[in-house]
Parts: structure tokens; C-alpha cells; sequence
């Protein structure tokens, strides 16, 4: 065999190892544990035929290991690569619990950040797909380092392109802070969890008994702490989400979302609007019908669903065009702003900023939530982040007024003055700086104390506060307001307000970056 015959050879010996490695090491013991392997993860993530592998034939780092061993494998536990996403270039990685149990050791991280530099070069989203025991213990500080570096190119991309983790299995120790920093997390129920310590150091600690699923579990995380944006029940179910929910994002900060073909042929009048908001303005509604009936049938992705749901935040079309929504909920907590609603706002503002995506409010808010609790737990603060988001983004923002818009709330839900580009609002608007009933309690307190029928008295204010003031009338005839609109026509209103503002161009006063109030 002459040297180049001998070289193939040697090329397709190397080929049929890692297949063989692949093929066979415990991929029973995922598919066991309802997961799949990382190999069927990329199969499934990216469109057939198009993902190229890189770094296949990588081996861990030979350093000595003093406390345990380090299995030479192809690969050091970690598939990364390149391919198509709805025809669209997305980079990806994904760990190997098989290898080490995924743990991320030198040589590992080196190739995730390689992966990393190159999607922020060519300007294309980047998902990590996480199965991990975290830092590999014997490689010690080295892989801390690797953690170091992820976490610094995590940083140094966001706001450039779209950085998404999904968890499939464990992500424990400061490996949690790898998804964390990223824009959107996906978990699976039952088979993933993430927390900064066990249950085991948790007992000993604490001397508190949970398990990994109570701890952080994707139920914790999409409705307690607010880590995880979407959840689903299987690993298929969640890769399917993920490129669905791809579809509305572009792919790096100076492209415009791609416009998708809608086929329905939408009618912009939508008689439906009308009869949403019942006359009772105590009774409640499903913001979600408004945004349902406005934005292109079926184009609704809604984000962080389970977590302060007294605030919807999602994505839509509006004639194929990304737009992120954002929405008082009346059905919960009667839409009030409270702490959490507050952050999952602020958070969802700015990635819609950074990434060129308009934002549609929609408004029924009776105010912030009153109590120690919140005052206690920083309702000042953080309802700043809201505040601080709406004002900073400069990408065209438009506001539809549909009920309650009181005092701080009704500032804050971008009215024209923290830089709203158009606000309207339904004749069923109620702006002021405060309810009547608080309004009336205060500045009626001693004529309704002294009055022979003080309910009486109190409901005969209540009525002359909705009809002088409580009403969309007086904020429309002084300007603080666009419009008063035909709720029937909202769709049509958002659509030339959109088209109005598509060459919309802000200049900031150059600074290094604002302080947001964190
Ligand atoms: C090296 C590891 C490992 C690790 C697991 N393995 N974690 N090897 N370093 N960190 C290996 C195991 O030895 C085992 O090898 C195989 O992976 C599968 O692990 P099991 O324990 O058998 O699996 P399971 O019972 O499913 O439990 C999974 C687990 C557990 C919950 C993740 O392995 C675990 O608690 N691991 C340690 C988690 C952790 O505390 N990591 C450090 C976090 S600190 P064999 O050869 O038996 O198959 C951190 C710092 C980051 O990450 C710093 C950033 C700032």
C-alpha cells in the first residue's frame, strides 16, 4: 500500500472508532434515564444533513491526575458544530453525560469556546445543550478556567447574538451560572434540574431534606425563581419549542427578525375586540384573547408562562413581522406590578431592544402591589428595573390603554413620556393617578366619616371620579395620550403605527453604559 493508501486507511480507522464510540457508549443508560443521547439532541435540533462537527477527534488534556482518572475518549464529552436551524446558520453544543458524566473539563470548555468565538464572528445564535455533572473534579482549577472563559464569552456576545441554553439532565455548582447568563433557558420536566448546591449539601447544611426536583426541578424554575422560560414535558416536545421559537429572533444584533409568510389573510377589523372588557370594571378578562385576536392567527409564543403570570411577555407577528409583547394579565392578581412582574419585564425589554424587535404593551393595571412583603423585599427597586428597561429601549415601542393605567403604573407601562413612540387607547380606559376608591378615600375621608350614609355618599363620589376623570377623555384631549381608538380597529392602529416607525432612529448620548438599578 503506498504512504497515501496508508493514510486513508489510517483516516477511515479514526472515522470508524468514533462512530463505534459513539454507537455504543451507554447510550441505553440515557434512553433508561426518558433521555436521549447528545448525538440524537443535534439530530433533532438541526435541519437533516446540515450539521457539520468540529473538534470530533479532540482528546482530553494529559496532564497528570493525581485523584481519579480521565477517560481518553474522541471528543472530551462534548459534541460541538455548526448547522442549519430553519435554514438559518446556529451554532450549537452539546454535552455527553455518558463521558464523565458530561463534566466539563479543560479540553472540553476549549471547544465550546471556540464554538462560542466563531457564532459571535459570523453573527449567529448559539445554543448549548447542558448534561453535566459540572466542573470535572480531576482536572481541578483547570477546569474552573474553562468555566471562566465560557462565562466571559457568554458575556462579551450578549446583546450581539442570540445565546439560548436548554438543560436535559443535571447543571449543578457554578456550572448554573453558564445558562443563567444566557438569554432564554429551556428545561425538561422530571430529567432536569439546576442548583448552586445539592440536596446532599443542603441537608448538611441546613439539615433541610428535598429533592433534586423540589430543589430545581424545571417546575421550581419556570414558576418560583423564574430561571427557566419554557418547560415541557419531554426532550423532543423542547427541541421542537426551540426552533419554533428561533423563528421570530434574528441572528445577531444589526439584522432585522426574519419575516415570516403568514397565509391567513387577516382582517383588520375585529368586532370581537369590543366586548372583551366587562362593563364591571372590577371583573377580570384573559389579556391573552386581546393579544390572540390583534397579532396573525396562532403566531403567539409566550415566554416565562408559569413565572408572575400577573404580566404576560411573548412573541408575535403582526403581518409575519416579530414583535414582543408585553401585557398586564387582569386575570391574575388583578394585572398588578409586583416585584417578579417587574424583572421578568425589564428582562424581556431589553432582549427585545438588543435584537431589534418592536414592543407591543397592552395595559390594565391597578398599580403596584401595597405590602411589607414587597416593600420589604424591594418593590421600590426593582420596580425601577421596569421603569429603567422601557425608557432605555429605542426600538419603536407603542402602547394600547385597554383599562386601568394609574399613577406610577400607568407612567411606567411606557407612557409617551418615558419615550413611547404611540399610545393609545380603548374607550374603556380608565388614566389617573389613582382608583376611585382610593381617590375618593382620601380626599372625601372627612365628609364620608361625618355623612349620614357614608356608602352612599362614597359610591355617589366613586361615580363622579369615573365620569370627571377615571376615563381615557381628559389624558386624549391634553395629548398625554395619541388617541382614543375603536378597539375594533387595534389591529389596523398597531399596523400603521408600525409602519410609521420603521425607519425610527434614536440617538443616545454616547456613555459607557447606564446604571441600571439591579
Ligand atoms: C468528574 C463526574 C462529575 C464531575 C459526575 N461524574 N460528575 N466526573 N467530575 N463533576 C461522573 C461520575 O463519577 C460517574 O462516572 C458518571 O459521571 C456519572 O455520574 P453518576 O454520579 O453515576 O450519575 P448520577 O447518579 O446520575 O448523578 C449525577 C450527578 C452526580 C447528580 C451530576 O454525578 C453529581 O452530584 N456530580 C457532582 C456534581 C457537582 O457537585 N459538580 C461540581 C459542581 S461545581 P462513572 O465512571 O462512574 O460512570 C462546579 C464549579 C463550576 O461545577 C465553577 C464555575 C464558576
Amino acid at each position: 500500500m503506498d504512504l497515501a493508501g496508508k493514510a486513508y486507511k489510517a483516516f477511515l480507522e479514526r472515522q470508524e472508532a468514533l462512530e463505534k464510540q459513539y454507537s455504543t457508549k451507554n447510550a441505553e443508560k440515557q434512553h433508561s434515564k426518558g433521555k436521549l443521547t447528545a448525538h440524537e439532541r443535534i439530530t433533532l435540533l438541526f435541519d437533516p444533513g446540515t450539521f457539520e462537527e468540529i473538534d470530533a477527534f479532540v482528546t482530553p488534556a494529559s496532564q497528570p491526575v493525581e485523584f481519579g482518572k480521565v477517560e481518553r475518549t474522541f471528543g472530551d464529552g462534548v459534541i460541538v458544530g455548526h448547522g442549519k436551524i430553519n435554514g438559518r446558520l446556529v451554532f450549537a453544543y452539546a454535552q455527553d453525560f455518558t463521558i464523565m458524566g458530561g463534566s466539563l473539563g479543560l479540553v472540553h470548555s476549549k471547544k465550546i469556546t471556540k464554538i462560542q468565538e466563531m457564532a459571535l464572528k459570523m453573527g449567529a445564535p448559539i445554543i448549548g445543550m447542558m448534561d453535566s455533572g459540572g466542573a470535572r473534579i480531576q482536572e481541578g482549577v483547570a477546569s474552573l478556567s474553562g468555566y471562566a472563559s465560557i462565562f466571559q464569552n457568554i458575556i462579551q456576545s450578549s446583546g450581539i447574538i442570540p445565546q439560548i441554553s436548554v438543560i436535559l439532565g443535571p447543571a449543578a455548582g457554578g456550572a448554573v451560572y453558564s445558562p443563567a447568563l444566557t438569554d432564554f433557558v429551556f428545561m425538561v420536566n422530571s430529567t432536569s434540574y439546576m442548583f448552586v448546591t445539592g440536596p446532599n449539601v443542603v441537608k448538611e447544611v441546613l439539615n433541610e431534606e428535598v429533592s433534586s426536583d423540589g430543589l430545581g426541578g424545571a417546575e421550581v424554575h419556570a414558576r418560583k425563581s423564574g430561571v427557566a422560560h419554557m418547560i415541557y414535558d419531554d426532550e423532543e416536545n423542547t427541541i421542537l419549542a426551540l426552533k419554533k421559537f428561533l423563528s421570530y429572533l434574528p441572528s445577531n444584533n444589526v439584522e432585522n427578525p426574519p419575516i415570516v409568510e403568514t397565509n391567513s389573510n387577516e382582517n383588520d377589523i375585529i368586532e370581537k375586540l369590543r366586548d372583551i372588557v366587562p362593563d364591571d370594571p372590577n371583573k377580570a378578562y384573559d389579556v391573552k384573547d386581546v393579544i390572540n385576536l390583534v397579532v396573525d392567527k396562532n403566531s403567539f409564543f409566550e415566554t416565562s408562562e408559569l413565572f408572575a403570570p400577573n404580566l404576560i411577555t411573548g412573541f408575535a407577528r403582526l403581518k409575519g413581522k416579530t414583535i414582543g409583547i408585553v401585557a398586564n394579565q387582569p386575570k391574575v392578581l388583578a394585572g398588578v406590578l409586583d416585584i417578579n412582574s417587574s424583572t421578568k419585564g425589564a428582562r424581556f425589554i431589553r432582549f427585545c431592544d438588543a435584537f431589534n424587535i418592536p414592543i407591543l404593551t397592552f395595559e390594565d393595571v391597578p398599580g403596584f402591589l401595597p405590602g411589607v412583603d414587597q416593600e420589604h423585599a424591594g418593590i421600590i427597586r426593582h420596580g425601577a428595573k421596569l421603569l429603567f428597561a422601557y425608557s432605555e429601549a429605542t426600538v419603536p415601542k407603542i402602547t394600547i390603554i385597554l383599562r386601568k393605567a394609574y399613577g406610577g403604573a400607568f407612567i411606567v407601562m411606557n407612557s409617551k413620556f418615558l419615550g413611547g413612540d404611540f399610545s393609545f387607547a380603548w374607550p374603556t380606559a380608565e388614566i389617573a393617578v389613582m382608583g376611585p376608591d382610593g381617590a375618593v378615600a382620601i380626599l372625601y375621608k372627612r365628609e364620608i366619616s361625618e355623612s349620614k350614609n357614608p356608602a352612599e355618599l362614597k359610591k355617589e363620589l366613586v361615580k363622579k371620579y369615573r365620569d370627571k376623570i377615571a376615563n381615557p377623555f381628559i389624558a386624549d384631549e391634553s395629548g398625554y395620550i395619541d388617541e382614543v381608538i375603536d378597539p375594533a380597529l387595534t389591529r389596523k392602529k398597531i399596523l400603521s403605527a408600525l409602519e410609521a416607525l420603521n425607519n425610527k432612529w434614536v440617538k443616545v448620548p454616547a456613555r459607557k453604559h447606564g446604571n441600571m438599578p439591579l
